[in-house]
């Protein structure tokens, strides 16, 4: 590590939401997931992140978000540098702003935690680079994993797992691994329609529910099945089977809001038009013959997956029949598979 002294330093990074397909519910220790999980990298729910860091006495911040200061980020944001501070002291020696911005609405269960934290992470990589540090990808992903966790699978491009698993080679607790490489190519243009059926902020937090599966009366069973889930989805997304994929994707959704349900005392994120929407997706299958599968963060917005080679016939059923459910009848962001982490 340099001795480097500490000079002002200023960035701007992008960094990509992810969605996961096998879930990450449940952690121990210093944010070690209790099970691998498996995403694909988003295309078009990105944040946008400028670091300007002047050198300080104390570590100060300001945090910005959407052109208005933000208490709650910066509270957040600040035990997070904090944490950094304590284990790279160069990262103490700052007085930060901090301005960021969503392309989608956040706190909703579109994985804003995963892209923020994945661009504030890259951006602190930068600037430790920039003061004779060697930063790995390894490293960044660990300090974003340590952020939230999902943020650690938002650096990489494509599909993405995290969690050390005997099916991935090089996969680890602490970082996420690429494994776009040996993904089938009908995968690689999957699209990502996300339903947005309410943008208030969700009643119960992620880092809650991961605390629930601690005494959790399924949780052991439930790490089983991912375990099983993961090397099954994994199978399928290599041999280019959507049936297998999408329908493991669909039990993972369904057994993560289960798992809500199911602890004490139970919540339910999901609202009524969330399961007026699966309804129409699942009918809309069975009709057309086509691979079009939902998945569903820890929120009520659906997401629809499916191949790019159905989105001729998939998107008038989505314009006509699913986003009268959405908010305000018109709310969905039309993504995809993105190539790109965090840069
Ligand atoms: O990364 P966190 O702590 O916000 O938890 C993410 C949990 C889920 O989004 C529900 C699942 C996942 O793997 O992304």
């Amino acid at each position: 590590m340099s001795n480097e002294l500490p000079h002002s330093f200023a960035t701007q990074v992008k960094a990509p939401a992810n969605i996961a397909w096998i879930k990450y519910w449940g952690k121990k220790g210093p944010q070690i997931p209790a099970n691998a999980s498996l995403s694909m990298t988003l295309r078009e729910c990105v944040t946008l992140t400028q670091l300007e860091a002047t050198p300080s006495s104390a570590l100060k911040l300001e945090l910005w978000f959407d052109g208005e200061r933000n208490l709650n980020f910066e509270k957040s944001t600040l035990s997070f540098l904090n944490d950094r501070a304590a284990e790279i002291s160069l990262l103490g020696q700052f007085s930060y702003k901090i301005q960021t911005q969503n392309s989608f609405p956040h706190s909703s269960g579109i994985a804003s935690s995963a892209s923020s934290m994945a661009a504030l992470s890259y951006a602190l990589g930068q600037l430790l680079n920039d003061h004779g540090h060697k930063t790995s990808n390894i490293f960044i992903g660990s300090m974003a994993r340590l952020g939230s966790g999902s943020a650690c699978r938002s650096l990489e491009g494509g599909f993405v797992t995290w969690g050390e698993n005997s099916k991935v080679s090089g996969s680890s607790d602490l970082h996420a691994t690429s494994i776009t490489s040996q993904i089938h190519s009908d995968f690689l243009n999957a699209k990502d329609t996300v339903l947005v059926v309410s943008t208030s902020e969700k009643e119960v937090s992620s880092r809650h529910g991961h605390g629930t599966m601690n005494e959790h009366p399924f949780a052991k069973s439930r790490y089983f099945q991912a375990q099983s889930n993961f090397s099954e989805m994994l199978e399928g997304l290599k041999a280019g089977d959507w049936e297998k994929v999408g329908s493991i994707m669909e039990v993972e959704a369904l057994t993560l809001h289960a798992l809500m349900l199911t602890t004490k005392p139970g919540y339910i994120l999901l609202e009524p038009k969330s399961l007026e929407i699966i309804k129409l997706i699942q009918i809309f299958r069975r009709e057309s013959g086509l691979p079009v599968f939902f998945t569903i963060d820890a929120g009520p917005n659906i997401h629809l997956i499916y191949p790019e080679s159905a989105h001729s016939k998939v998107e008038p059923f989505i314009r006509h029949e699913l986003l009268p459910f959405t908010e305000n009848g018109n709310n969905a962001i039309w993504d995809s598979m993105g190539e790109v982490g965090a840069q």
